[in-house]
């Protein structure tokens, strides 16, 4: 758990102080029993279901943190051919993972066929055909659900809402009834399951349960046409609090579910993602810069849009404290950024902190989406990550070296 001790804010009762000299900054900090209680939370209210929980890797696919949910018994949900090398690395058996995305290659569609994945979530007609020609290829059949559009709106932010019918993703709830019966007729293919996600970082479980419903009735359809589903599989995104936020009780949208799949022989399958890991973690950041002007003061900190995009790409909200709570010293407003050339590099607008130039900050709510969309723009290396396991910080990845950045290129140059 991430809490203040002596004033100071501690991961699993490390203080992030020691993590930081130990490890330096910037740095994403994990705690390992955030991520089994999260883990516990779903399990315990889907208990009666026995569901297949899919963690969504895109959420955070360092190694062992998959291995940390492999371990709990959680499946994955893949999106790539890279996510699905993670997962296998991570030690997590073939036959509980789920591969989602509108843009499978072939490659990555034998790649999970040889490896025996528990099923394919297809996104068009197209998609289709061209896994049934590849499971021929391979003498394969390969499991496939359809990723239904249920046209609910998630009424989240646009560029994270996926379920309503001018998004790129997933078949068009009028059409479905009639891919499925085109699914059917091929050859190499077995139909599995449906699924939809309709969005993400969602507050209200409502559209949730009606995309379900929406699902339920396209089921029985299907029954009517011959073919009978084994899973229903109803996405990720419930909601995590950044801020303000109240997230959705887990119990009361596993009561709704169960209530809906009562007296039906469906499996249950789910992809939740940030509601896992998001508040697991933090990045741990070093002001170095106090920067005081006219009319605006600036903490300029060792962490950057390339670490955290979410606030520039977003403007999402991720609360800051001060690692080492200060009595006495007076709070500044500073708007909290990076040391990236861009206007748009910035952590946090308008923060009270009681800091000075050398201080550390926490950034909260970093766990999800955080590490797993940084990048290396500016030539800035991406940040160490540490799990803090029964008391023990333990490094999970190295902060990138120089060497690193320049190696697929180095060699390349003219002589
Ligand atoms: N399943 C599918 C098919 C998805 O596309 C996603 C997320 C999930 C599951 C997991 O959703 P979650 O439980 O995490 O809400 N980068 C954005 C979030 C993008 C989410 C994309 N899809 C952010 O930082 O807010």
């Amino acid at each position: 758990m991430i809490d203040y001790q002596n004033h100071t804010l501690a991961v699993d009762g490390v203080p992030l102080t020691q993590i930081a000299d130990t490890f330096g900054t910037p740095c994403y900090v994990y705690s390992a029993a955030a991520l089994t209680g999260a883990f516990e939370a779903y399990r315990s209210a889907f208990a009666g279901l026995d569901p297949l929980i899919c963690f969504a890797v895109k959420a955070n696919s360092n190694l062992s943190i998959l291995q940390h949910f492999a371990r709990l018994g959680a499946g994955f949900d893949i999106v790539s051919g890279g996510e699905l090398a993670r997962v296998l690395a991570a030690g997590s058996p073939a036959d509980k993972v789920v591969f989602s995305g509108v843009g499978k290659s072939e490659a990555e569609m034998e790649m999970a066929l040889q490896a025996g994945i528990h099923c394919f979530n297809v996104e068009s007609v197209n998609e289709l055909a061209r896994l049934n020609a590849v499971a021929g290829r391979l003498g394969k059949r390969a499991p496939v659900s359809l990723r239904v559009n249920p046209d609910v709106d998630a009424k989240t932010h646009p560029y994270i809402s996926t379920g309503l019918k001018d998004n790129k993703f997933g078949i068009a709830f009028d059409e479905a009834r009639a891919v499925y019966k085109a699914a059917a007729s091929l050859e190499h293919l077995d139909i599995v399951g449906i699924d939809c996600h309709i969005g993400s970082q969602l507050t209200d479980v409502s559209p949730l349960v009606d995309a379900l419903d929406r699902l339920l009735v396209l089921i029985d359809q299907l029954a009517e046409d011959g073919i009978v589903l084994e899973h229903v599989d109803i996405g990720g995104g419930l909601g995590i609090r950044y801020t303000d936020e109240t997230p959705p009780d887990i119990a009361a949208y596993a009561a709704r579910v169960a209530e809906r799949l009562a007296g039906r022989q469906l499996k249950l399958v789910m992809e939740p993602g940030r509601s896992l890991v998001g508040n697991a973690g933090v990045l741990l950041t070093r002001v170095e810069y106090l920067k005081l002007g006219q009319d605006k003061h600036f903490a300029i900190v060792d962490a950057a849009m390339n670490d955290l995009m979410r606030p520039s790409l977003y403007d999402a909200y991720h609360g800051i404290v001060p690692v080492t709570q200060k009595d006495g010293l007076a709070a500044l407003t500073v708007d909290v950024v990076g040391p990236i050339c861009e206007s748009s590099d910035f952590l946090g607008k308008n923060r009270a902190l009681a800091i000075e130039q050398g201080d550390l900050l926490a950034v909260l709510s970093a766990g999800a989406y955080g590490s797993t969309m940084s990048s290396n723009y500016n030539t800035r290396a991406r940040a160490a990550e540490v799990l803090v396991e029964d008391g023990q910080p333990r490094l999970i990845r190295r902060r990138e070296t120089l060497d690193e950045l320049l190696a697929n290129e180095r060699e390349l140059l003219k002589d």
